[in-house]
Formats: structure tokens, sequence, C-alpha cells
């Protein structure tokens, strides 16, 4: 990691223009990104936020294919319309660009001219898979098939969506093409490699030496090392994406994930250009005291942690990824998201109801940063009424009404301080530090805990200060309780920001701070700035509540039940059992064990035979759960296993111990599962 650099170039995912922006995107990639970098603002760094559309590839023509228009318009249409999603949602990029633009055409052919020149890309004759009925190559999505990894049927040419493997078209078992459904056959065609395995020794001393990277993206890398990288073909036979800068080769396109990364560039460059410097971009890219921070979803792991460096370390002269935090899913309403399966919360759709920044908390607050996470509406619920509005909204406005109410709107003075008040001053001034560290770790979700529990510690302080008393008895106390509040009214409002920028402006301008909240200092943000004596401006609410009917139209728009939507679950649940002693309780050995190996049980709806690690020993148990997990989610997760029941037989299978999981009607079925760094066999108790 670069020790403390100046200039930050930050850059997240282009998503494809074929389709809205759905929280699972922003959960991914933009909400972190976006708070990562108001929060270097706040800090006053040189800092660059990349963005823009990933124009190319079979997404887009399939898209237009479906339906009926041209690739051209697809992208237009979807451009705008996240561009302004973006913007609605308060993810403020420096510059939203598009790979279809002339100045993206040119940076990808130029790079891939530069490689080719200089002999790195290799000409190959190889093996495709083609369609006879519509005489075409399948390139990527194109073609479905069996991954020959996980197994899963709906595998692309290019990625398989359920295990993340990145896949020549030619390993698909049982391939068929999208367009027709037919068998496609083999046939050859010429295109060009990258050949990773060249720069194999490179990337794995790149990765070794970034071992602060998250654990997920270390391993992922890691098990590619261990297969081999192998040679990738970087061109297509499509007629849509960037024209391969050679004549005899002027039929095809440069793959859409050498063009897509290289978009970050063009879009750096686009900014230099918009800012009347044309040539300020090479800062960005091109000089080793700019740390590059990459955003991405786990799926896009190989292209930013291994091809992307490659492309760059081939080409030279460019920096590359300091750090690349990806995170894993999010998943909604105990489903995963995904627009395909019509199973999406598109945040435009959101945003005509609620505020971003309901949206924003809800989603930092459960960001899927080590495993992944679930969206449910009730949780968005609790999380507004019952963090939002009740702890930093009922601070802000108890501690603003106070003080309007009983010291004309002023600061009041701050008098001798008792340990009471000494203890939240210390709270409050340590707070930038401590949510700061995080942030560093990109730690997003913790950190912000740790901002609301400053909240939470306020409202303490409030009640146990009990001004409405000390008002009398003690004025010069109550003054003191009221000035040490708004201080941290203050504080809360610039800790806030990056995660809550609209409704922490609005805070800003009740205090009546004159200077903008973006020239604040984060570090600096627990001192007490502001002045006895200071005119307030008038209290409003910054949150209202939302309501159980907004909630039950959104369930209802995907169509799940209320009762099944986490949080409505409290009125159905049993009466809790009668109470064991300590002893009996310790009868129960609980650990930990990974699912190696998981199928069905022929002819039974319900059951799944799965094969656990428990550390020593391996376990076969029969568990009720086929209804709610395929065997390929459950393969390679952590969960919590019952080791010491009685073995039974479920038609006729041993099972030998027993899985725990939430015990709801339908969707409200939940695993209970720890994060893989968990050794199998650990007690749990
Ligand atoms: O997975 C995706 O949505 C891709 N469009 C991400 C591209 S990231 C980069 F390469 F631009
Ligand atoms: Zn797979």
């Amino acid at each position: 990691m670069k020790d403390n650099p100046k200039r930050i170039l930050v850059t997240a995912a282009l998503p494809y223009a074929n389709g809205p922006i759905h929280l699972g995107h922003l959960a991914g990639a933009y909400l972190p990104a976006d708070i990562y970098v108001r929060y270097q603002r706040l800090q006053h760094c040189d800092i660059l936020f990349i963005c823009g559309s990933d124009e190319h590839g079979v997404a887009i023509t399939i898209a237009a294919e479906k339906q009926g228009v041209t690739p051209q318009s697809i992208v237009d249409g979807f451009h705008a319309m996240n561009a302004e999603t973006f913007a609605s949602f308060g993810v403020k990029f420096d510059n939203y660009s598009r790979t279809s633009l002339p100045i993206h055409h040119e940076t990808s052919k130029e790079f891939f001219l530069d490689l080719y020149q200089k002999k790195i890309l290799k000409e190959k004759e190889e093996q495709q898979l083609y369609c006879e009925v519509n005489k075409m190559f399948l390139a990527d999505r194109y073609v479905e098939g069996t991954c020959p990894v996980c197994k899963d049927e709906s595998a692309r040419g290019d990625q398989c969506e359920n295990c993340g493997t990145w896949l020549n078209a030619t390993e698909l078992i049982n391939p068929k093409c999208k367009l027709c459904g037919s068998t496609p056959v083999v046939r050859t065609t010429k295109h060009f490699y990258l050949p990773l395995g060249d720069f194999q020794k490179r990337l794995e001393e790149y990765v070794h030496s970034h071992s602060e990277w998250k654990d997920n993206v270390q391993k992922y890398c890691e098990s590619w090392f261990k297969g081999g990288l192998q040679d990738r073909a970087v061109t297509r036979d499509l007629n849509w994406g960037v024209p391969v800068p050679l004549k005899e080769f002027s039929d095809k396109v440069i793959y859409v994930w050498f063009d897509a990364v290289l978009g970050y560039i063009s879009s750096t460059k686009e900014w230099a250009q918009r800012m009347g410097s044309p040539d300020r971009w090479k800062q960005y890219w091109q000089d080793n005291g700019t740390r590059y921070i990459a955003f991405i979803g786990k799926d896009n792991v190989v292209f930013h942690c291994i091809v992307f460096p490659a492309m760059l370390m081939a080409k030279g002269g460019y920096i590359v990824p300091d750090n690349v935090p990806a995170n894993e899913f999010l998943n909604l309403e105990g489903g995963k998201f995904s627009k395909s399966r019509n199973n999406a919360i598109y945040v435009k759709d959101v945003l005509k109801t609620f505020e971003p920044d309901f949206l924003r908390y809800t989603i930092a607050m459960n960001l899927p940063e080590t495993h992944d996470t679930d969206f449910y509406w009730k949780d968005f619920q609790a999380k507004v009424n019952g963090e939002l509005a009740d702890i930093f909204g009922n601070f802000v406005n108890r501690t603003l009404a106070f003080t309007e109410k009983n010291f004309s709107g002023k600061v009041p003075q701050c008098g001798t301080l008792t340990a009471r008040d000494e203890e939240i001053i210390a709270v409050m001034k340590e707070m930038p530090g401590v949510a700061g560290a995080l942030y560093e770790k990109f730690k997003f979700r913790d950190g912000t805990f740790e901002i609301m529990n400053l909240a939470r510690a306020a409202n303490k302080y409030f009640n146990d200060s009990e001004p409405w008393k000390t008002l009398k008895s003690n004025p010069a106390q109550c003054a003191t309780t009221l000035h040490i509040c708004l201080q941290i009214v203050r504080t809360l409002a610039v800790l806030f920001a990056p995660v809550l920028p609209f409704s922490t402006e609005r805070v800003w301008k009740m205090l009546r701070v004159e200077t903008p909240l973006s020239d604040e200092q984060w570090d600096s943000a627990g001192a007490m700035k502001l002045a006895a004596g200071h005119q307030l401006g008038a209290v409003e609410i910054i949150f209202k509540k939302v309501e159980d009917a907004a909630i039950e139209a959104e369930l209802q728009k995907l169509g799940v039940p209320l009762e099944n939507s986490s949080g409505n679950a409290q009125e159905k649940l049993p009466p809790v059992k009668p109470t064991i002693s300590f002893d009996e309780f310790q009868k129960l050995d609980l650990r930990i064990g990974k699912v190696i190996a998981c199928e069905p049980i022929p002819k039974s709806k319900k059951l799944l035979k799965l094969q656990v690690e428990l550390g020593a020993e391996r376990r076969q148990i029969v568990a009720g759960i086929a209804e709610h997990r395929t065997p390929e989610e459950l393969i390679g997760k952590s969960i919590v296993v019952v080791a010491n029941l009685a073995p039974a037989k479920l038609m006729g299978i041993e099972s030998q111990g027993m899985l725990l999981a939430t015990h709801g009607d339908g969707d409200a079925f939940a695993l209970l599962t720890v994060t893989n760094d968990v050794a199998p066999g650990s007690w749990v108790k």
C-alpha cells in the first residue's frame, strides 16, 4: 500500500448500458466508492472519481435483438437513464463517460495496436462455436450451456454468473445457441490472444505484495494462479464494439472486457478535456504518486486483478490498482438480484417514493463486504424509522428544538465540565479517527455503524443530563449540556456526510454554518467549533418515517407476501421454550462445518444430501432445505452443525448431524453461516 498519497484515482465498474441500475449494483461498487470518495474529499485529497457506461459486448446486442432495435438506441437510452439515476442517488462521479465515444475507440485501438506491435498479442487459429442456423460464431453470451465447474445450467459462453468462472465457450457442456436454441458446431477462426501466462510471475508478485487486499479477492486470484494463466482471446467475430485496427481483421471487434477496462482511461481523458487540460489524465494514470482504487463486484475480480493489470504492464508506463475492494452480492428478500429473473429493485423506481439517503443508509449498513447479504423492505423500514429517524434525527431535532425554545436558538455558553460531559466529548473527538480508520480499510458498514453509535451515545448523554430539569435547577449546566449536544450535531453532520449527503446538508443549514460542509475537515470534525452565541437556523424534521403502507406496496410489487418479509416474523414466532440449565445447554456440541459436496435426493422435493467437513472428520447430513437452497448455493458455505445429535435415517439415508437455520415459512428461511475464515470443526459455544 502506498503511504499517505495525496492523489487518488477511484474507478467504479462501468455498468452495462442494457438495463437500469438496481440495488445490487449500488451495493457492489457504487455506494462504497461514493462513500470513499466523499470521505477522501473531506480529507482534502486530490481525488478523481471515474465511471461510465459499458456499451459494447453481447449483453447489449442481445438486448437490442430482443427488442428489435439497434444496439446504439439501447445504449443511448440506458446511458442517459443510468447517469440520471446515479446523480439522483448522490453518486457524484467527476466523469461518467461512454465506451461508444470516439475518444474511447481511439484509446482502445491505440492500446491494442501497441500490444500488437510489441508482438505481445498472439495471433492464433482456434476452434469456436458456430451456429449453422444463424451463420455466425457464437461469441460470449450468444451461447449458453452447463458450467463445467459448478454445473449451473445457465452459464454463458464467457462467464458463469453462478460461480464467477471465466470460461471459453468451447468448455461449456451441452452448449446451445441463445438465438435459436440449436446445438452449435465447432469451426476454426483466427483471433488475437493475450498471453496471460507470460505475465503470471509479475502478477503473482503484484498480488502477493498486497496482503492488505480483501481475503475473497486474494483467494480468487490465488485459484487463478494455481490453475496456471492461459492465453485469452481478446477479439471477437461480432460487428458491435471497437473494430480491430488491422486491415485484415476489420470484420472483428476487440473483446468487450479488453475495451471496457480501458474505459476508465478514456473517461479520465474525457474529463481532462472538459477541464481544459487535455494532458491531465496522465497524472492519474502514469504518475507513481497516484494511488488507484478500483471498486467492483466480485464477479469482476479476474478482469481487474489479473487481466487489466496484465494489459497495463504490457503497455508500460501505467500504474496498476493499489486496491480492488470487491464486494459480494446483495440478495433481495432472500433471493438473488437478477434482471433476467425479474427479481430486481431499480433505483430509479425507489427514488420516486423514498429519499436517496434512506436507501444509502440501509445499503451502507448492509454492504456485502465479506459475504452475501440480503435487502429486505422490512429491514429498510426498521433502519430508517428506528435508526435514522429515532436515533440521528431525534438527537438533532431535540437538541435544536430545545435550544430554540430555551436559548432563543443561540449556541449556549460552555461552562465547567462534569465527568459525563468529558466522557461524551472524548467519544466525539475520537470518532473521526475511529470511523476514518475503518473507511481507509474499506469497511464502510462498520464505519457507518460507529458513527451511528456516536448518535446513540449522544441521545443517552442528553437523557442522562436531563436538561429539562437543569434548565431551572442549574442553568449553567443546562447551557453546557446543550453546547456540547450542538457540537455533536455538527460533528455528526460532517461524519455522516459521505453516507447521507442530502440530509447532512439540511443539518448544516439548520446549524447556519456559513462555509459549505465540503470545506470541513474530516480529522477535526470532532473539535468544538460552534462558537457560543452563534445564531442557529429554523428547526425542521430531517427524516420522515416510512409508513407500513409504503413497504406493503413495495412488497406487493415484488410479489412477496408481507408476512414473509424479514422483520414481520415476530408476530408468528412460537413462544420461548422452558428454561434449561447451563449444564443442559453444554450437552449440545455445535461446530462449524464446511459444505464440500451436496446433491438432491431422488424422489424427494425437500431433502438434500450434504457432505460436510468438520475439522478432523467428514459427516453426511440430510437436510430438508431443498425448497430454499440449491446444492450450488450450499457448496463452499461454512454452516453451523449440531455435531452430537444421534444419527437418524431420512428416506433410508443416514444423517449424521443437523444444520442450523431459521425456521419461518416460505422465504423467511435463512441458513446460519459464518465466513470461510472460521476453520471447519471450530466450536460454537
Ligand atoms: O459486469 C459488468 O457490469 C461490466 N460491465 C463491468 C465492466 S467493469 C470495467 F471493465 F469497465
Ligand atoms: Zn459455474
